[in-house]
């Protein structure tokens, strides 16, 4: 009988040693950027209901959580603020004693080499939850552009050592860069919510930042889920505009976003693994119905290997904690 002519695919699976060797995407912890949410007062340290294991802090709890994820081996974090108080425009995003830039003079004082990402939006500092200036129950873009301005430049010079505008209002890029340019902080990289979806999947975090629209929703700036092309405009237009870095957002239902993004643009690329994503899998978990370490190792692996560079994720010192016990 005539032999049978195939493969053998399963000749390099055959040990763990051999996987290894033949693995083609690995995680490391350099890869991660952990997100933290600071509040106003003392002795807070309120877990969010919606996501187990993520907490407001205030500032004489920040310390220690940042010295947990040092010591993990973590290398960057992104803070967002939850301010007491919020009005129309959004004054506590950039005030120059606001909880945002307070954290990030507090961060980089204890730990200089940590670097530290500032989220730059309105949506958790303003009364109706909106990313930008309200007028009549519109989102106004240029008139919002300034705010933004003011909020990065307050971020830069509180210490902060990457902005990360989120709030998707066109040319915001550009503005940032100009603001950033004229205050002193040409040095001060971009890292651009290029690409951000009208999302279902961020519905915790307006729980963990108190930042949900009092009124309609975000898809007259946030992309529509559908749309592939559109990534590309954003993309294009953050790039010429000056973005150091491009983000995609959602993640997991993003990957071919991610993936067309690396193939076509040559920044460094961040995935945010958000936090629908995030309570999916820790209430899938409490319930003992699935395995979370593989599982989250699985995803973040998943989205490096669409084309992911960083991955901002509430799982970091979860995953430095198991690539180190490795
Ligand atoms: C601010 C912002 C949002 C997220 C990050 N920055 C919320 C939103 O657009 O409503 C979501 C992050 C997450 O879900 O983890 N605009």
């Amino acid at each position: 009988m005539k032999e049978l002519q195939f493969r053998r695919h399963r000749r390099l699976r055959q040990t763990a040693n051999l996987r290894a060797m033949v693995r083609e995407t690995h995680l490391h912890v350099e890869d991660l950027i952990y997100p933290i949410f600071v509040v106003e007062g003392e002795q807070v340290k309120q877990e969010v209901a919606s996501m187990p294991g993520v907490y407001q802090l205030s500032l004489d709890y920040l310390n220690d959580e940042i010295a947990e994820a040092v010591e993990l081996g973590i290398k960057s974090v992104i803070v967002f603020g939850v301010p007491k108080e919020k009005d129309e425009v959004g004054s506590q995003a950039y005030c120059e004693h606001g909880i945002v830039q307070q954290a990030i003079r507090q961060m980089k004082a204890n730990y200089p080499e940590l670097v530290v990402i500032a989220d730059t939006c309105l949506c958790e500092y303003t009364s109706h939850g909106h990313c930008g200036v309200v007028e009549n129950e519109q989102v106004l873009n240029d008139p919002s552009l300034e705010l933004l301005v003011k909020t990065a430049v307050s971020q830069a010079k509180a210490g902060a050592d990457i902005i990360a505008p989120s709030n998707m209002m066109d040319g915001f890029v550009a503005a940032i860069r100009q603001g950033l340019d004229e205050a002193g902080f040409a040095h001060v990289p971009i890292m651009s919510y290029a690409i951000k979806y009208a999302s279902a999947f961020y519905g915790p975090f307006r729980d963990a930042a108190n930042s949900a629209p009092q009124f309609g929703d975000r898809k007259t700036y946030q992309m529509d889920p559908a749309n592939r092309l559109e990534a590309f405009r954003e993309a294009e237009s953050d790039v010429r505009e000056g973005a150091d870095f491009l983000m995609v957002k959602p993640a997991l239902a993003y990957l071919d976003i991610i993936r067309d993004m690396k193939n076509h643009f040559h920044l460094p690329l961040v995935a945010y693994n958000v936090s629908g994503e995030y309570s999916m899998i820790k209430a899938a978990a409490q319930n003992g119905w699935i395995d979370e370490k593989a599982i989250v190792l699985e995803m973040l692996t998943g989205m490096k290997r669409a084309g992911a560079d960083l991955i901002l994720t509430y799982f970091a010192k979860d995953v430095a904690r198991w690539l180190k016990e490795k």
